[in-house]
C-alpha cells in the first residue's frame, strides 16, 4: 500500500507548521518537518564548529550526522553525531528553536548538494513510514521534494499577521525585531527556492483572515478535494 502524500509549502509564521501537524493528527498521517532538518544541521555545525557557509564542511558533517525524527504523536528531534570514535545522541528538539539557530539556517539551506542529500532523506524517510499517509512541510515540498504529491499547498499569510503569530511563540522580542527576522530570513531564502509563488496545480491557502481551526478545515478539505 503506497503512502498518500501532502506536500505543504510556506513562509516562516504562515501556519505551516502548527496547522499541518494538527490537519496530520485529524487524517491519521504522519508528519515530517523538513525545516528541522535544516535546523539540526546548523545545530550540529555549531557543535562541531563547522563553517556554515562552507558547503564541503557542511558535508563533512551530513558524513559524522544522522537525523532521527517520529512522524506521528509527540515530535522529538534527536541526531547522532559521530565525533571520531563513537556516536553521540542529542535531544535537540528545543535547542533547533532559538533565534540563534533560526538566523544561522539560511546559512546552510543555501548549499545545492546539501539540499540533494536531505531530500533523498526525506523521500527515504516516507518510503520506510509504513503509514497510510504523512504531510510533509517545508519550502520546495511542492516544487522538488514531491511534485507529484497528490495534494500540494501553498500557505501564505500576510507579514504582518505572520510576525504576530512568531512573536506570541518567542516572548521576549518586539514585534519589529520578530518582523524584521522573518523578513530577513525569507529574502535570503526565497533566493534559493520560490515559496511565495504557487507553482502549477498547487492551492493556495491564505491563512491572514482565518483562525487556527479554519487553518486546519481548509487543509483537510484540500485533502478531501483529492481523494
Ligand atoms: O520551516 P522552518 O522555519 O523551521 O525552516 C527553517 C529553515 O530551513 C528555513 O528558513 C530555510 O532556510 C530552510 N528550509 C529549506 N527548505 C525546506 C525547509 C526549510 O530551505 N524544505
Amino acid at each position: 500500500e503506497t503512502t498518500v502524500l501532502v506536500a505543504i509549502d510556506g513562509p516562516a509564521g504562515s501556519g505551516k507548521s502548527s496547522v499541518s501537524r494538527a490537519a496530520a493528527d485529524r487524517l491519521g498521517f504522519g508528519i515530517l518537518d523538513t525545516g528541522a532538518a535544516y535546523r539540526s544541521l546548523a545545530w550540529a555545525a555549531g557543535e562541531t564548529g563547522a563553517d556554515l557557509d562552507d558547503e564541503a564542511s557542511m558535508l563533512a558533517v551530513m558524513d559524522r550526522w544522522s537525523y532521527q525524527t517520529t512522524l506521528l504523536g509527540d515530535q522529538r528531534i534527536g541526531v547522532l553525531l559521530n565525533d571520531g570514535a563513537e556516536y553521540k545522541t542529542y535531544d535537540i528538539t528545543a535547542a533547533i528553536r532559538t533565534p540563534e539557530v533560526s538566523g544561522q539556517v539560511s546559512r546552510v539551506s543555501k548549499h545545492a548538494s546539501v539540499r540533494v542529500r536531505l531530500n533523498e532523506m526525506f523521500r527515504q524517510i516516507v518510503a520506510e513510514s509504513g503509514l497510510p499517509g504523512v504531510v510533509i512541510e517545508g519550502r520546495d515540498i511542492t516544487t522538488v521534494v514531491a511534485p507529484d504529491a497528490p495534494v500540494r499547498i501553498l500557505m501564505t499569510a500576510s507579514p504582518e499577521v505572520r510576525a504576530t503569530r512568531r512573536a506570541g511563540e518567542l516572548p521576549g522580542m518586539s514585534h519589529e525585531q520578530v518582523l524584521a527576522d522573518i523578513n530577513a530570513r525569507d529574502m535570503k531564502d526565497a533566493k534559493v527556492v520560490d515559496f511565495l509563488n504557487p507553482a502549477p496545480g498547487v492551492t493556495l491557502i491564505d491563512t491572514s483572515d482565518m483562525n487556527f481551526e479554519q487553518s486546519i478545515q481548509a487543509v483537510i478539505d484540500t485533502v478531501d478535494a483529492a481523494r
